[in-house]
């Protein structure tokens, strides 16, 4: 039988993509896209959406039932930069919307499950470079508390109750066609859009700051692999390291100049570069490379010449259209 998949979060940068991608593998309307609201007309329009209260169990489960559910993404939730401004908010919706679907697994109403961690998981007492699976975490963000706690409740679920719920570590992503929303790592897709749009970015991370990135194609080519491996080769049940690459804002505007010469940045550092330093600068992502042959393919130029190519066909066209 084939699998109905809801996506939970469909509009935001990662979900409106692992959308597209999941109705081109799995069948158009196999792929029920969900919000809270309708923020993203590309999604909207392009197929089956629905309105869906991730913080509201009822509300989930009556889509699940509508559309005889099997497999949920969860990919809603408050971002780190977000969620220091509203703690409370980013607890509750990371934490209950987390809850309902690992319930709705428990209950045999879903099969599967897919949520997304994140590097922000570790803290100013790890381990910076290469940073192992098993390492000391202590979470500085409340968006880290919530990643880090999330885990060991997946983990539960899986041993206690066998839910086969699936996760990965996400670095900083990288893309194009949805802006990110609230994250530290933010900047490395607002520097190309201002590159295009203002030949100017001013950074609020400082320019030596290594983060942990990963062009979305890589992310969701990951998020489908761990999501289509056998059961048994998924030996972790919390959440997977899972590494790409790793650069500074200078480097990524170094490899910018390389395309748009004229190119300037000045870095003006925030409450987010605190953030940032309690974070690693690279991971070692070994687990997911032998469990279920994780292997990435962009790197710092790739992703420089795709995001500058994309982007200024976007903007051509939208100035196209206003005129
Ligand atoms: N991209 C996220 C953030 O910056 C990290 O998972 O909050």
């Amino acid at each position: 039988m084939k699998s109905k998949i809801l996506i939970i979060g469909a509009c935001g940068q990662i979900g409106s993509e692992l959308t597209f991608k999941l109705r081109q593998l799995y069948g158009h309307d196999q792929v029920i896209a969900s919000d809270i609201s309708y923020s993203n007309l590309d999604i909207v329009n392009s197929g089956i959406f629905e309105i869906v209260d991730a913080q509201n169990y009822a509300s989930v489960k009556v889509c699940v039932e509508k559309y005889g559910i099997d497999t949920i993404y969860l990919m809603a939730a408050m971002l780190s930069a977000t969620g220091e401004k509203f703690p409370m908010k980013a607890w509750d919706l990371n934490m209950q919307s987390l809850f309902h679907v690992l319930n709705l697994a428990r209950a045999k109403f879903i099969k599967k499950v897919f949520w997304p961690s994140s590097i922000a998981v570790f803290g100013p007492t790890t381990p910076k470079e290469y940073t192992p699976q098993y390492t000391v975490m202590e979470p500085s963000t409340v968006y880290g508390i919530t990643k880090q706690v999330g885990e060991r409740w997946c983990e539960y679920y899986h041993n206690k109750y066998g839910v086969d719920v699936r996760s990965l570590r996400y670095p900083g992503i990288i893309s194009w066609k949805t802006l990110p929303g609230g994250g530290t790592t933010d900047y490395a897709v607002e520097i190309y859009h201002k590159a295009i749009t203002d030949g100017f970015y001013d950074c609020f991370l400082s320019e030596k700051t290594e983060l942990p990135m990963m062009f979305m194609d890589d992310a969701i080519k990951a998020t489908v692999d761990i999501m289509a491996a056998s059961n048994d080769a998924i030996k972790i049940r919390s959440s997977y390291n899972l590494a790409a690459i790793s650069f500074t804002p200078h480097e990524v505007a170094e490899s910018i100049k390389t395309h748009l010469p004229d190119f300037r940045i000045s870095y003006t550092p925030d409450y987010r570069q605190d953030i940032a330093d309690s974070w690693p600068k690279s991971i070692n992502d070994a687990y997911a490379r032998q469990d279920w042959k994780w292997k990435h393919a962009f790197k710092l130029e790739d992703i420089t010449k795709e995001m500058l190519l994309q982007l200024n066909k976007k903007y051509s066209a939208a100035l196209k259209e206003f005129n």
